[in-house]
Parts: C-alpha cells; sequence; structure tokens
C-alpha cells in the first residue's frame, strides 16, 4: 500500500461522512518542502459540513487520528501534515516487494478479459523500418502491461500482405525482375523494382492501369499470380523474422490483410442493404459528411478492395473470435483518419463494440533529422540499427568489464535494450531523432543506465551471498533510503497510469528515477557494513533489482546480472 492510502484509511473514519475515498485521496498533495511532511491534507472543503474554521478543523482532526502509522501528524494552519514512519513503511513495502517478486504490482483490472493488440503489422515487399519499430515495441509494451493488470492480451500482426502495391510489384518483377537476383537478397531486390516502378509510372500511366489489373488478379485467385505473391511474402516474413527474434517479440497470430480477402463481401453488401453506401462513378463509398470525415472508399469502380475495406472485416473478425474487451491499434499518427473512418463505418452498421476500439498513435522517428520513405529508397534498416547498437553496446563492456564471461550476449540484450528504451521513455506522441551514439550509454536517461543499476544491484547481493530471512522485521530510517521506498510504493499505480495513458513512457520514467534514487543511496551507504540494519539494507537492495526487472520486463527489455 502506498502512503496515500494509508492516509485515506485513518481518515476515512473522521471525514467519510462528506467525501469518499477518491475524493480524500484527491485532496491529498505532496508538501514542495518535506519539512511539512510527506504528504499534507487540506481541510478547507469540510469547512461548511464541519462549521468551522479551516484552522480549527485541522487542530481537533490531529486530535482524533489514528497515529500508529506516523511519526507525526501536525496541524499547520488549514492543513494536517503527516510524517509517515519511515521504519514501519520501509519493513511493510519491502516485505511486499520480496514476498510477491515478479507478482509485485499485478492487479486484477481486466478479470482476464480479451484485449486485442495490432502491432508491428509491416508491409510485405518492403523492409521493416526504423518507422515499424515504434509500433511493434509500444505494441508490445502495451500488451506486458495489460497482462500483468490480469487482461488476456492477444498480440496481433497484421501483416501488408494485400492491395493494389503487389500489382505494382508483380508487373514490375515481370518486366525487370531476374529471379536469381531475387533469391539473392529478396527484400531489397524488391525494394528496387518497387522504387523502379514509381519512377517508370511516372512517365508511363499505363504502368498503373496495369498494376490495378493484376492485382484484381490476385484477388481473384490466379494461380501464377497469387504464387508469385506468396513467394515475395515468405521471403519478407523470413527478413521480419530476424528482427523480431532481436527484439525478442512473439505474435500469437500473424494474420495479415490478405487473410481477410473472402471476408469483406458481406460487409460490402450490408452496407448497400442497408443504404449506408453509395455508389459515385462506379466507387463505393460511405459519405462521412456528418462525422466531419472524408467519404470512405470501400470499392474502387474495378471492383478491388481497400485497406479500409479490409479493416471493416479484421474488426468484425475480431469480435466474433475474440468478443475483446478492447481492439487497440498501435499505428502512426498519420492513420489517424483511416480509424476514424474505420469506426465511423462500423458504427453506421449499428455496432456499439466499435467505441471499445482505440487507434494508440504515436510520433514520427527521423535519424539524424531525416524521415524515411520507401519510395525514395531511403530506408534504414531496423535490423542493421540493432546490430551497429550492439556493437556500441559491446565496446562499452570492453572497457567496463572486460572479463565478463558471456560479453556478446550481454552487448545484444543492452544495445537493442537501449533502442527500445529510447523509443519507449519518450511520450509516444512526442516525435524524435534517433542518434545511436547518444541512446547506447551507461549513463543518462537511457536504458543501458536502468540495467546498469540493475546489475549493480544485483553484484551487491551477490557479494553479501546469502538470502535474507522474510520472518525478520526490515526497517530502514535513513533520507536515501525512505525515497526509495516511497518509490516502490507507488509502482502499481505506475503501471495502471501507464495502462489508462496507454503510455509506456510512464514505467520508462518511473524506472529512470527509481535508478536515480539507488545510485543516490548507493553513492551515500555503506550498503554492506556489519551493523543490526545490514539485513534490511540487502533486503532494500533486493527490493529495487526485482522492480528494476519486472519494469524493464513490461517494456520487453532483458536486465543482464552482470554488464
Ligand atoms: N501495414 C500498415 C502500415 O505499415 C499498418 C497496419 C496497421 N493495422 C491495421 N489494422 N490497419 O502502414
Amino acid at each position: 500500500m502506498e502512503s496515500k492510502a494509508i492516509i485515506v484509511e485513518v481518515l476515512k473514519p473522521l471525514v467519510g461522512e462528506y467525501l469518499s475515498d477518491d475524493a480524500i485521496a484527491n485532496l491529498i498533495e505532496i508538501p514542495s518542502n518535506s519539512e511539512f511532511g510527506d504528504l499534507a491534507f487540506p481541510v478547507f472543503t469540510l469547512a461548511k459540513q464541519f462549521r468551522k474554521a479551516p484552522q480549527v478543523i485541522a487542530q481537533e482532526l490531529v486530535e482524533q487520528i489514528e497515529k500508529e502509522q506516523f511519526d507525526n501528524v501536525v496541524a499547520t494552519g488549514p492543513y494536517i501534515n503527516f510524517f509517515i514512519n519511515r521504519k514501519i513503511m520501509s519493513n511493510r513495502i519491502i516485505h511486499e516487494v520480496l514476498e510477491n517478486g515478479s507478482n509485485y504490482g499485478s492487479q486484477d483490472l481486466g478479470h482476464g478479459a480479451n484485449v486485442t493488440f495490432d502491432m508491428s503489422s509491416p508491409n510485405i515487399a518492403k523492409p521493416m523500418s526504423m518507422g515499424h519499430l515504434r509500433s511493434t515495441v509500444i505494441g508490445n509494451a502495451l500488451s506486458n502491461i495489460f497482462a500483468k493488470l490480469n487482461y488476456h492480451s492477444i498480440n496481433i500482426n497484421h501483416l501488408g500482405d494485400w492491395g493494389t502495391q503487389f500489382g505494382k510489384l508483380i508487373v514490375a518483377y515481370r518486366l525487370w525482375g531476374d529471379e536469381e537476383v531475387v533469391k539473392q537478397d529478396p527484400v531489397k531486390e524488391l525494394v528496387k523494382l518497387y522504387v523502379e516502378f514509381h519512377e517508370k509510372a511516372e512517365l508511363d500511366p499505363s504502368l498503373d492501369d496495369e498494376a490495378r489489373a493484376v492485382f484484381k488478379k490476385l484477388e481473384d485467385g490466379d494461380e501464377e499470380t497469387v504464387a508469385l505473391w506468396q513467394w515475395f511474402k515468405d521471403e519478407s516474413l523470413k527478413e521480419f523474422d530476424k528482427v523480431y527474434r532481436l527484439l525478442n517479440i512473439k505474435f500469437d497470430y500473424n494474420t495479415g490483410e490478405s487473410f481477410y480477402n473472402d471476408k469483406m463481401q458481406p460487409i460490402v453488401e450490408e452496407l448497400e442493404a442497408k443504404g449506408i453506401s453509395t455508389i459515385e462513378n462506379g466507387a463505393t463509398l460511405v459519405m462521412l459528411d456528418d462525422e466531419e470525415l472524408p467519404p470512405a472508399l470501400i470499392k474502387k469502380s474495378d471492383g478491388a478492395t481497400l485497406y479500409l475495406t479490409r479493416d471493416l472485416a479484421t474488426a468484425y473478425y475480431r469480435k466474433k473470435t475474440f468478443d475483446f474487451a478492447e481492439n487497440v491499434y498501435v499505428v502512426g499518427n498519420e492513420q489517424a483518419n483511416h480509424f476514424r473512418q474505420l469506426k465511423a463505418v462500423l458504427k453506421r452498421l449499428g455496432n456499439d463494440w466499435s467505441d471499445d476500439m482505440h487507434h494508440i498513435p504515436f510520433g514520427l522517428i527521423t535519424i539524424n533529422g531525416r524521415k524515411m520513405s520507401t519510395r525514395k529508397g531511403e530506408i534504414v534498416l531496423l535490423e542493421d540499427v540493432l546490430h551497429e547498437a550492439t556493437e556500441i553496446a559491446l565496446k562499452q563492456i570492453e572497457v567496463k568489464n572486460p572479463d565478463l564471461p558471456n560479453k556478446e550476449e550481454v552487448a545484444s540484450q543492452v544495445g537493442v535494450g537501449a533502442v527500445v528504451f529510447h523509443d519507449l521513455k519518450t511520450d509516444r506522441m512526442n516525435s524524435f531523432n534517433f542518434n545511436l551514439d547518444e541512446i547506447v550509454q551507461f549513463e543518462g536517461e537511457t536504458g543501458p543506465y536502468v540495467q546498469y543499476t540493475h546489475a549493480r544491484s544485483r553484484s551487491i547481493l551477490e557479494k553479501f551471498g546469502k538470502e535474507v530471512d522474510l520472518a525478520k522485521t526490515l526497517e530502514l530510517n535513513d533520507n536515501y533510503s525512505w525515497e526509495i521506498v516511497k518509490k516502490l510504493s507507488t509502482y502499481d499505480q505506475t503501471i495502471v497510469q501507464a495502462r489508462e495513458k496507454y503510455e509506456p513512457s510512464v514505467i520508462a520514467k518511473y524506472l529512470i528515477q527509481l535508478s536515480q534514487l539507488f545510485n543516490k543511496y548507493y553513492g551515500n551507504t555503506r550498503i554492506l557494513d556489519q551493523d543490526d540494519q545490514i539485513e534490511a539494507r540487502i533486503a532494500l537492495v533486493n527490493a529495487v533489482a526485482t522492480v528494476l526487472k519486472d519494469g524493464l520486463g513490461l517494456l520487453g527489455i532483458d536486465a543482464p546480472n552482470k554488464m
């Protein structure tokens, strides 16, 4: 239990008649100066009910408050200032963390309800770029955070394996491609062909018509066309898997857009039957003027379906298959209108569950100030970025810990962790520039800094060499440990906050702060000195290690014991 809850507990019998638990909690403030205690409760709001001056109310309440859990409770004008009993609180929090271990912070908010996470979802025949990193790691972290709160998270890779671009690619391959060359370096060669198509189509628009026709053939199941598409898809998946393995990301389903090819027709028909869609120049669309959105294009004049049509079928399929409590789409902000249109069309069809679909957008990544675009061939391969990060990490480990036996493995955990942490520590809507040398650093607000703090705590535990007996009272009262205890006590609300805001950065920021507090403690405390508090200090170190590891785990980052 965190300190706020203690105060709610003692105030409840006295003011519960007028204020709910939440109302009490919301009034509690953290004094700007710790001379005024750990927490303060203003009594202004009670003046009416008590018919007394706030100063008097504060004074009277202080006399009645159960003081067992406090070092001191004092009235200062209209405020009640609480000095929490550090020994009681530290003993309780240390025990809570160590007894629960990796379950510390787990709460049953979800009651096992299904939540689908539409995440990563790169496009076949294109490299997985830095642009897809965000969807992958934010989606994975959210999925972990929801699971910690007892939701049943379902990770879905909605691969971009369907659409007119495959018409373009197949046309380009047939005109300029070479099987042997593609086999040698598939994704690179396919991207080249795709880029070439766009260059040539600018001069010769008939290529676009041809591509449309070929995609129609693909939709209709033409054997030769499907075989080419399948080949491109298999090769691409092999490439994506390399990145997922590096990131240690697992999907429950790899159902891409093509999976819904045979599931769209009933929806198109329903839209027509209910008079929701209209036909203009042969194309089927839903006018969304009332929602202040551009018209949703459902079918082109040649009968080809669109990205949106497939997303309509996807949403229905997910509702039917998983009966989701929430269907979360972790996709860049540039698709905001697409998801608004999707929800609007579903709503028009009478599906109230469309309110449970949430587009969770995020900002753009630039590398050294540049935006990436596949069409122009300016691509930065995520796999290369992760390898480069690992090399930078390895160089630092060579300096810091040259005798480490599994250097390569740790370097990969640190390099990859650095990239992931950097992505997650920024509020997801903020765009950011990416500079590897800055983020793979053991100092500053980085992933390696948190990992290093964890390894430091592990090495203290190793030096101590014994388990602390949890049957003992483990009390601390110095200023440095007190800050850590308070921070540890807020881990559970931090996770809830991250879930409510769909914001993994809440966890990342918490981990940085906990690391900073721990390193202050480490710098100012003789942790291993043999005195009567040594076991309490060691237990605190263990509690910090436990929470750092668990928090990094929520973000999808490993916590090596040595680095
Ligand atoms: N493949 C798409 C892209 O790279 C992202 C798909 C997102 N998910 C969805 N259900 N629309 O832009």
